[in-house]
């Protein structure tokens, strides 16, 4: 197993799973460790939900033919600033750009660059998937940031034991086709998704690695 400095460097991206299933008690043990997050008062805001099996079909359906319907996606918050500072969207165009041409898709090749989008509603052929939420009526910075550490936390304990995983915003963006499928969640605001599993052998877009900002441009030391 990893340890967590291991953890950290070698997680990316996963899109494209194997059949391989995590079995039940990896996952109950990897939600419990998740859920050590730490949160403001211990409030612990967070709700998972794991769909899988024929409701997984299911939702997978649904959400492949409202986006194939051109539905207007409507995730319930919004997750970035609009527009994005300068220096943010430079990296977000250079990540597109990037896999895009690690997937050998050109510029003007809208029908598969649609293709790419739409197995975001795939979930990458992912045989489970965590929905992570939180209480609709608690739409607030702070208890998205506790919320981000569960799904950290996740994905992190994913990689420890030899599994893979792709956090989604995509797939949150249409919350009435998950009410409609996760039952008691009338009142969740859902904040991403995870899809995760073992990786699919050989696969070439599971070996797309992003750069990051060298450490000096975005930490300071004080003192
Ligand atoms: C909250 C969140 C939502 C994301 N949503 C999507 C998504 O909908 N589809 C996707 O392909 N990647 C998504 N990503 C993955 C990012 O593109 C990815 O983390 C980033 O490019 C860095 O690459 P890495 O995860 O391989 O290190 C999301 C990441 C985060 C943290």
């Amino acid at each position: 197993m990893l340890n967590a400095i291991q953890a950290m460097q070698s997680r990316r991206s996963i899109r494209e799973f194997g059949p391989e299933l995590v079995p039940m008690e990896t996952v109950r043990q990897l939600v419990e460790a998740a859920g050590r997050a730490p949160s403001s008062k211990n409030t612990q805001p967070w709700r998972l939900y794991l769909v899988q099996g024929a409701a997984l079909d299911a939702l997978k359906a649904d959400y492949l033919a409202a986006f194939d319907a051109g539905t207007k996606p409507s995730p319930g918050f919004r997750y970035s600033p609009d527009p994005l500072p300068e220096a943010w969207a430079a990296r977000a165009k250079a990540n597109g750009i990037g896999i895009f041409k690690h997937k050998g898709i050109g510029r003007e090749e809208l029908d598969k660059r649609r293709a790419h989008d739409r197995e975001n509603f795939h979930f990458f052929g992912a045989k489970q998937v965590f929905f992570l939420g939180t209480q609709a009526s608690s739409n607030a910075s702070g208890t998205f940031m506790d919320c981000g550490f569960v799904l950290d936390n996740l994905m992190l304990g994913l990689v420890s034991l030899g599994y893979g995983s792709c956090p989604q915003f995509s797939a949150v963006c249409y919350p009435e086709v998950l009410r409609r499928h996760i039952p008691g969640t009338e009142d969740t605001l859902f904040l991403a998704a995870l899809p995760f599993g073992g990786q699919k052998a050989g696969s070439q877009v599971n070996q797309f690695q992003t750069d990051r900002m060298p450490v000096d441009d975005w930490f300071k030391v004080i003192g």
